[in-house]
This record gives C-alpha cells, sequence and structure tokens, in this order.
C-alpha cells in the first residue's frame, strides 16, 4: 500500500509518500522559522497563511521525488488534530480534496498518534505494547502504546509541555527561536551544575510532569546576571533531562507488559534526554527506541505511517470529518488537577 501523508498542525508544512512496508519514497519539508522569527514564537495566522502557500507544491514535489502518480496513491492521511487549527484545516481540506478527486480513501491522523507509531516505521521489530514517552513543543506524556488506535495515558503535564519550556528558556537568554536546538548547542558549553534550578514533581508518586515552576526559576536565574547562558542551558537541560528520567522511572513500574521504552517528539532530538534514557530502559532490561532525529521533528511521513498503519486496521473516514484542535489519544484518561490547556 502506497499512502500519501500531510503535516500541517504547527509550523511545519510536509508531505511525504510511504508504504506499508516501510519504504519512505520520499519526504518534503517547508519550515517557516523565518516568518516566525521576529515574534519569538509561532504565530497561527501566519502560519496558516504559509501553509496556504507551501502544501500543494510540496506535494507535487513530494509526488514526482516519489515518481509516482496521485492515481497509484492508495490512500490520502492528512493530520486532523490537535493543533493550531487554521494550519489543521489547511492540510485536512486538502486531504479531502485531494481524496474526492482522485477517488481514494481519506485517513483523518492524530498528529500524536502520528509521533507515536513513527518509531515503527523505522524499526520494524517494535512490537506493542510499548511505554512511550512523548515530549514536543505541546505535549508532554506517557502512554502505554497497546495497538493502532489504542493508548493509556499513564501520565501528562500538569502545566507545560517540555518543549515549550526549551523554547520559553531560549527566548528568554536570546538563543533565537526555535528554543530545543539553540539550547542544546549552548548547554555543551556550561556547567549543568552550575546554576541551582529546581525539578518539579521529582519522586511524587503519580509520574506526571511540571515545568511552569522550572521556567520562573530559569528567568530568575537569568535576572540575577551571575551566570552565563551557557551555564544556565546546560543547567536548564540537566533539570529537564532529571525529571524526564524520574517520571518516566515511575511509570516504567506502571507499564504492563511493555517491552521497550520508546521516546518520539521533537524533544526526543535532544542528545542529553536520548542518553539518559537509554540508560534507564537499560537499567530496567527494557530495549530502547528512539526514531532517527529528522523523525522527532514534526514531518509527514509519521503521518503517512500513522495513515498506513491505520489503514492496515481497516480505520478511514469520511469526507466530512471535522478538524480537532484537540485530540487526546486516551479519550477516558482524567483531567489532572492543575492542567491548564493541554490535550
Ligand atoms: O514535535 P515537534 O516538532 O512539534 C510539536 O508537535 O510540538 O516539537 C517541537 C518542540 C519544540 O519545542 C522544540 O524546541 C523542541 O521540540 N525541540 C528540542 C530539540 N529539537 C526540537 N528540544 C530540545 N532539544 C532539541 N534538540
Ligand atoms: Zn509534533
Amino acid at each position: 500500500m502506497l499512502i500519501l501523508g500531510l503535516e500541517s498542525s504547527c509550523d511545519e508544512t510536509a508531505a511525504a509518500l510511504v508504504t506499508s512496508d516501510r519504504r519512505i519514497l520520499s519526504h518534503r519539508l517547508a519550515g517557516q522559522e523565518a516568518a516566525h522569527r521576529p515574534f519569538g514564537g509561532v504565530v497561527p495566522e501566519i502560519a496558516a497563511r504559509a501553509h496556504v502557500e507551501a502544501l500543494m507544491p510540496l506535494i507535487e514535489t513530494a509526488l514526482s521525488d516519489a515518481d509516482v502518480t496521485l492515481g497509484e496513491v492508495d490512500a490520502i492521511a492528512a493530520t486532523a488534530g490537535p493543533g493550531l487549527i487554521g494550519g489543521v484545516m489547511v492540510g485536512l481540506v486538502t486531504g479531502k480534496a485531494l481524496a474526492h478527486a482522485a477517488g481514494k480513501p481519506l485517513i483523518a491522523v492524530n498528529h500524536l498518534e502520528g509521533h507515536a507509531l513513527s518509531p515503527r516505521l523505522t524499526d520494524p521489530d517494535l512490537a506493542f505494547p510499548y511505554l512511550l514517552l512523548l515530549v514536543s513543543g505541546g505535549h508532554c506524556q506517557l502512554l502505554l502504546v497497546k495497538g493502532v488506535d489504542h493508548y493509556v495515558r499513564l501520565a501528562t503535564t500538569i502545566d507545560d509541555a517540555a518543549g515549550e519550556a526549551f523554547d520559553k528558556t531560549a527566548k528568554l537568554l536570546g538563543l533565537g527561536f526555535p528554543g530545543g536546538p539553540a539550547v542544546e548547542r549552548a548547554a555543551l558549553a556550561g556547567d549543568p551544575y552550575a546554576v541551582p534550578l529546581p525539578r518539579p514533581l521529582k519522586g511524587s508518586p503519580e509520574p506526571h510532569f511540571s515545568f511552569a515552576g522550572l521556567k520562573s526559576a530559569v528567568s530568575r536565574a537569568a535576572d540575577t546576571g551571575q551566570w552565563s547562558a551557557e551555564d544556565i542551558s546546560a543547567s536548564f537541560q540537566q533539570a529537564v533531562v532529571d525529571c524526564l528520567l524520574d517520571r518516566t522511572a515511575r511509570a516504567i513500574e506502571r507499564a504492563d507488559g511493555a517491552t521497550a521504552l520508546v521516546v518520539a517528539g521533537g524533544v526526543a532530538a535532544n542528545q542529553a534526554v536520548r542518553r539518559a534514557l537509554e540508560g534507564l530502559a537499560s537499567q530496567h532490561g527494557l530495549r530502547f527506541v528512539a526514531p532517527p532525529l529528522w523523525l522527532c521533528t514534526d514531518n509527514a511521513a509519521m503521518i503517512a505511517w500513522a495513515g498506513a498503519e491505520r489503514f492496515a486496521a481497516g480505520l478511514t473516514d469520511p469526507l466530512d470529518v471535522a478538524a480537532r484542535p484537540r485530540w487526546p489519544l486516551d479519550p477516558v484518561a482524567e483531567a489532572v488537577r492543575g492542567a491548564g490547556v493541554k490535550a
């Protein structure tokens, strides 16, 4: 089966062609960093307009890279949420139009399921169930991935996502946008124990996350003028790593049957995070699986792959399927006290 995947939920416009036997025939991505940089973060209106301009040419290029026509595609998978609603609508409406015009099935993909299943695209041996740390700009969750469309959320953040904390730290230190890679670079030249910073929720019985207090502490530390941006970056990154490790260790105790610890989402591109989780997995006799860096941050290959998995499970969607700004992977998970706007 050959699936065309479309992604437009945040600030990357992307199109990819992936087969159900794990061949990535093409993947194309247009970032919008330059458009958002003057604002120090993603501006939803600017993002939506940029998706409109970029998406169709990207799809055409992805098709020609793969040397296939739309007629040869078996199904079209588009991100239908969660995310910035204007952008999500651009990708989903485009997917619907192509599906209708070419007479192909439409698969409405949850962006989080794209991240959650992406490790199976590059690792054919990764079987269900696995424990997933999904750590991105909008989400920080621990999920037991039981199968396609079957997730048990073990924990979530009660305030900010880890990637958001990276982005805010970068902004505060004047390191630019997007923040994660900039903080990681600066941290290489800093001392991870120079600045005393808190580890919110470390040791608490439920494996939930919190990063708002850490962000405030970083802001106070920066205000003193006592430390370099490198030392603050390194200390901040170490604090995040410590929290992720402690919370994930707690979730491992509850991840019945899991044989692997998997990390996905933009923050999974961070080398310190990957190294620490790899160590934790080996301590617990679990396999450690992390997708290649380009597959961690937003892309359309993961959407096409989630589409392939859903298609194989018989899951397609009607052309009037709605875009969803919020769309939790585990719809019965209880709201967490202190949880803000995160799905
Ligand atoms: O998955 P993603 O591309 O988009 C969302 O769905 O949110 O994740 C983007 C987030 C941003 O917050 C970005 O700063 C963070 O992932 N990120 C990183 C790194 N690369 C991206 N955080 C830490 N270290 C990195 N190397
Ligand atoms: Zn994402």
